[in-house]
């Protein structure tokens, strides 16, 4: 089953042609990857696709609904975790996600999440007094509070230790064999080789590319999928 179809989509910031005609299908239980140079447009796709942002032109499905139109009933089934979010400095990670968990129908129950992912021992932390790797990890709980079908993760393990990264990867692992859907946006190619069923290489607002790891070797006639991204998005080769 697909899930989610976007056709077309563009998104202009002025005069610039941030997003121009992507064309993406992500299939049910796929982890599905978004890289790209900075700035190319993987942000504001992902903004588009979870309602976040409003398109200029093209036609959106996720989960059969319309982003823009289905707003209230698509942030019920997905969970996002955006790239630079942010919340009140005061607040604690355990209000933090027990208030997320108020806002869903359907919510996971968030004593649990906050074990799984570490932030126990910190729950009455002030969200301004943690380091960059442990916000990252509760805005991840954050984006699994609501019991999603379909997860956004927005550079997910940047800014994490090698620890954690590995740790988040066996915790994708484990969202995905839950039946839950996947698409993340990294700049490491070796965690998108790692987790990723196909990826998508976005280029100043379209699709370069689009494959499976492997596929993406092939077409970019290299041994990594670090040397073949240089290839496909015209970077220097090494
Ligand atoms: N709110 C905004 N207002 C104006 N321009 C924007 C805004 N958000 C993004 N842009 C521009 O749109 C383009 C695409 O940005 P976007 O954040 O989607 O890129 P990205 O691929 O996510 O980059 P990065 O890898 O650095 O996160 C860039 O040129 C950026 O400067
Ligand atoms: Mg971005």
């Amino acid at each position: 089953m697909t899930v989610i179809e976007i056709d077309g989509l563009s998104k202009n910031y002025g005069a610039d042609k941030a997003v121009d005609g992507v064309c993406l299908r992500v299939e049910q239980g796929e982890i599905f990857g978004i890289a790209g140079p900075n700035g190319a447009g993987k942000t504001t796709v992902v903004e588009c696709a979870s309602g976040l942002r409003r398109r200029d032109g093209g036609n959106l499905r996720v989960l059969g609904l319309d982003p823009q139109n289905d707003r209230r009933r698509l942030l019920q089934r997905i969970g996002v975790q955006l790239q630079e979010a942010s919340l009140p400095g005061a607040i604690k990670v355990g209000e933090a996600l027990r208030m997320y968990a108020s806002f869903y129908d359907k919510p996971a129950d968030w004593r649990e999440l906050m074990d799984e992912w570490g932030l126990t021992d910190k729950r009455r932390a002030g969200f301004a007094s943690l380091s960059g790797g442990w916000k990252q990890r509760l805005f991840i709980a954050l984006a699994l509070v609501g019991n999603p079908e379909v997860v956004f993760l927005d550079e997910l393990t940047t800014g994490l230790d090698p620890s954690a990264r590995r740790t988040t990867w066996g915790l994708i692992r484990n969202m995905r064999e839950r039946g839950v859907t996947i698409v993340m946006v990294t700049h490491f190619m070796d965690e998108a080789a790692a987790l990723c069923d196909r990826i998508a290489i976005i280029d100043r607002g379209r699709v370069a590319a689009e494959g499976s790891p492997r596929e993406l070797i092939a077409k970019g006639r290299a041994d990594s999928l670090e040397d073949a991204f240089l290839v496909l998005t015209g970077g220097e080769t090494a």
